[in-house]
C-alpha cells in the first residue's frame, strides 16, 4: 500500500536559514505520527510543507498518490480546505471573528450554509470544553481557551488529515492531555490521520510512531518498498 502522505528530500530555506535540509517521511492513512525535535530544528516548517502551506525549495510532497507541492496556489488551498484540518502553533485564529465564527468559517469554505455551520461550530466548542466562549474574540480568550477553539476549528470539517503544531503548548499537562485526548479520540473514531508536532515526550507517547527532526534533517526510512 502506498502511504497517504509522503515527503522526499524536502528542503526549505528562509533568507539565510536552512529550516529544512533533507526531510523524508511516509505516513499511512489512519496513522498518528508525532514529530519531535529541539526548538528551531524545522518541525513547524516540515508540518507546513506537508500541509501545503509552505512550498519546499527542493524535494517532493505526495498526497494520496498525487504530487501536490507542484500544484498551483488555488489547488493547494482547495486541498487544504477539503482534506486538512490544521492547528497552528500560535493558534492562528482570526482576531476579528468570534470563537464560533472562527470555527464556522472553515465549514462555510466547504459549502455549508451559515446556520448549519454556526450550529456545528457551537457543538464543537462544547465538545472541547469552551462552549461558553462562543461569542468571545481571540483577544478575549486565555491561551488555553484559544488552543481549544483552534482544535475545534480543525476537527469541525472532519478532515482526512489533522495537522497539529504543539496543540497543547499553552496548556498545563493535565489539561493538555485532556485536549489531546479529545483530538485523538475524534481522529481515531473516524480513522483520520494525525501529524502532531510536540517536544513533550508524554504527548508523543500517544502517537503510533515518533519521528525526530534534527537540524532540518529527518529520515524516516520506509519499512517496505514505499
Ligand atoms: N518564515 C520564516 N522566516 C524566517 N525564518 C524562519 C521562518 N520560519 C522558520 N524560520 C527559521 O527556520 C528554523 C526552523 O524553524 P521552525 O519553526 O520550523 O522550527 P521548530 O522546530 O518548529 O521550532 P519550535 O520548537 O521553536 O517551534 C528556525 O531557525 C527559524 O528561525
Ligand atoms: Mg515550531
Amino acid at each position: 500500500m502506498s502511504p497517504l502522505l509522503h515527503a522526499r528530500g524536502v528542503a526549505k530555506t528562509f533568507g539565510r536559514t536552512r529550516a529544512l535540509r533533507d526531510a523524508s517521511l511516509s505516513i499511512d492513512a489512519g496513522e498518528v505520527v508525532a514529530i519531535s525535535g529541539p526548538s528551531g530544528s524545522g518541525k513547524s516548517t516540515l508540518l507546513h510543507c506537508l500541509a501545503e502551506i509552505v512550498v519546499p525549495d527542493e524535494g517532493e510532497i505526495h498526497y494520496g498518490g498525487t504530487r501536490v507541492d507542484e500544484l498551483d496556489e488555488d489547488a493547494r488551498t482547495r486541498l487544504r480546505r477539503e482534506a486538512f484540518g490544521i492547528v497552528f502553533q500560535f493558534g492562528g485564529l482570526v482576531p476579528e471573528l468570534t470563537a464560533e465564527e472562527n470555527v464556522a468559517v472553515s465549514l462555510m469554505f466547504r459549502g455549508t450554509d451559515r446556520a448549519e455551520a454556526s450550529a456545528a461550530a457551537r457543538e464543537w466548542l462544547e465538545r472541547v470544553g469552551v462552549g461558553d466562549c462562543a461569542a468571545l474574540r481571540p483577544g478575549e480568550l486565555s491561551g488555553g481557551q484559544a488552543q481549544r477553539v483552534a482544535v475545534a476549528r480543525a476537527l469541525a470539517t472532519e478532515p482526512a488529515v489533522i495537522f497539529a503544531d504543539e496543540p497543547t503548548g499553552a496548556l498545563d499537562s493535565v489539561t493538555g492531555e485532556e485536549v489531546l485526548g479529545l483530538l485523538l479520540g475524534a481522529a481515531r473514531e473516524r480513522g483520520a490521520t494525525v501529524v502532531l508536532v510536540t517536544h513533550d515526550n508524554r504527548i508523543a507517547a500517544y502517537a503510533d510512531r515518533e519521528v525526530v527532526v534534527r537540524d532540518g534533517v529527518v529520515s524516516d526510512v520506509p519499512a517496505v518498498a514505499r
